[in-house]
């Protein structure tokens, strides 16, 4: 549990720094537990990784200012040249210079009419993952929310346009870029040396490119099919009528399925693991799931049904939200919490911190999806909006939080109307904070639900 709010804000330096690798190895060998730590020190905690000394942002105000000014605290800097040059420079890895554009040529995708469009492909991917497990069987939630939000995102960006083995491929190369990523951020050293899973890495971002250029290509001459997001995207025009060049679609769509994939499906997966863990909370969702639908896969429709759900989306989201770290360059001196960080210094802002605040969450660490319940009395949710992070905030915050929150509790509820799934006697279950915070395996056994 993470201190009361206290003010005014302090900085401080991380206790326990060693020469030459600073706090590099506690940060290392568990990142929460060691970030989890810092706000007992300070709002703005300095931690030295190597040679990089980072000010981790401890305080709500400090994380609130520092999302809303994008241009004095920036996507650049070796982080972020290092992912762009991964992954590409999309919406979600490019700096302020290029946001506002980039933004805007997205937005139309992401409306809400597209989403419900896009909600009747969740439902196609949810009802196959229903029909295909049987009563017994344990899988690893984690691959199966995986491969299920990876189909979803696969199939609302290409619609029909890729065949089950592209969809495959496409998938496998997405799992070994996720994994060596976040290696590849915080060793950049390592990243020339021939070892075996750096080329994994390169031949899997090399077939990447391949897929991915070969369906913008081919949907650039069919111009007819059904609606999906890559046509949005080939539609897409900024304020001076300029459409996307071959290369952004192309980094445009690689940032999407990144961003939204592997995200979505440690929500998912965080979302199973608790309601495991809490059968009140699970049997209310399944009482929900059981009179709203039926048995049957939900709809666009259902969702303003299904309250309980989101709840439990929502809690499973600020104990483990999926983008738990996310840096920041500052790109000119400016002041925090008394201290004055020169332009190049690293800010890192951390969800994962900041949602287990004791000030701002009663009961911090304990899983309570009621907390999300409106007062009955004013109708409003009790924890303010702002002090909620999973999605970031500013002009960088997730534009595909909508999307996201339907295509959980689509699938939450779906497979909960058919399916339990129990925790496995003796199976522990342990977090890997890598790019994204996902159980590193969940296994579960399916039940039928009577
Ligand atoms: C539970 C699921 C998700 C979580 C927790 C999540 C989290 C986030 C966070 C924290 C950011 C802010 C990054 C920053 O400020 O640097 C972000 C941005 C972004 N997300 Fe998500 N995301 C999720 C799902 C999705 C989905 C489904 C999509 C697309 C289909 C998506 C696409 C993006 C994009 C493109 C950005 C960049 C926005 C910008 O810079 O303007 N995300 N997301």
């Amino acid at each position: 549990m993470l201190p009361l709010d206290s003010a005014p804000l302090r900085p401080a330096l991380a206790p326990g720094s060693w020469p030459l690798v600073g706090h590099l190895f506690r940060f290392g060998r568990d990142p929460l537990r060691f970030l989890g730590s810092l706000p007992a020190h300070g709002d703005l905690v300095e931690i030295r990784l190597a040679v990089q000394n980072v000010h981790v942002l401890c305080h709500p105000d400090l994380a609130r200012r520092a999302l809303a000014d994008g241009r004095t605290f920036d996507r650049t800097g070796p982080i972020y040249d290092r992912i762009r040059t991964d992954m590409g420079n999309g919406l979600a890895t490019c700096a302020h210079t290029d946001h506002r554009r980039q933004r805007l040529l997205m937005q139309p995708a992401f409306r809400r009419d597209r989403l419900s469009r896009y909600a009747a492909v969740m439902q196609e991917e949810i009802a196959a993952l229903a029909d295909r497990w049987r009563p017994g069987q344990v899988v690893d939630v984690v691959d199966a929310m995986f491969a299920l939000t990876t189909s979803i995102a696969v199939r609302t960006l290409f619609s029909s346009r890729v065949d089950e083995s592209t969809a495959a491929g496409l998938r496998h190369c997405l799992d070994v870029f996720l994994r060596g990523s976040y290696t590849r951020v915080l060793l950049p050293f390592t990243t020339a040396l021939p070892t075996p899973a750096n080329r994994r890495f390169t031949r899997a971002l090399a077939q990447w490119r391949a897929y991915v250029g070969g369906v913008v290509a081919d949907g650039r001459q069919r111009q007819s099919g059904p609606p999906d997001l890559l046509s949005s995207l080939l539609e897409a025009r900024d304020d001076e009528q300029s459409g996307m060049s071959e290369r952004e679609l192309a980094d445009q769509i690689a940032v999407l399925v990144l961003a939204g994939a592997e995200t979505t499906s440690a929500a998912l997966a965080w979302s199973w693991h608790l309601l495991g863990a809490h059968p009140t909370a699970e049997e209310e969702l399944l009482a929900e799931a059981g009179a709203v639908l039926g048995g049957a896969v939900a709809t666009w429709q259902d969702l303003p049904r299904l309250v309980h759900t989101d709840r439990v989306v929502r809690e499973a989201l600020r104990l483990y939200p999926p983008a738990w770290a996310l840096p920041r360059t500052v790109t000119r001196a400016t002041e925090l919490a008394g201290r004055t960080l020169p332009a190049g210094s690293t800010v890192l802002f951390s969800p994962y911190i900041l949602h287990r605040r004791a000030g701002t969450y009663p009961e911090p660490d304990r899983f309570r999806p009621e907390r999300w319940r409106p007062d009955p009395v004013s109708g409003r949710c009790p924890v303010p909006a702002t002090d909620f992070f999973p999605f970031g905030a500013g002009a960088t915050k997730c534009i595909g939080e909508s999307f996201a929150l339907t295509e959980a509790s689509l699938a939450l509820a779906s497979l909960a109307s058919r399916w339990r799934l129990r925790p496995v006697p003796g199976a522990s279950v342990q977090p890997a904070a890598r790019s994204v915070l996902c159980p590193r395996t969940l296994p579960m056994r399916v039940t039928g639900r009577h």
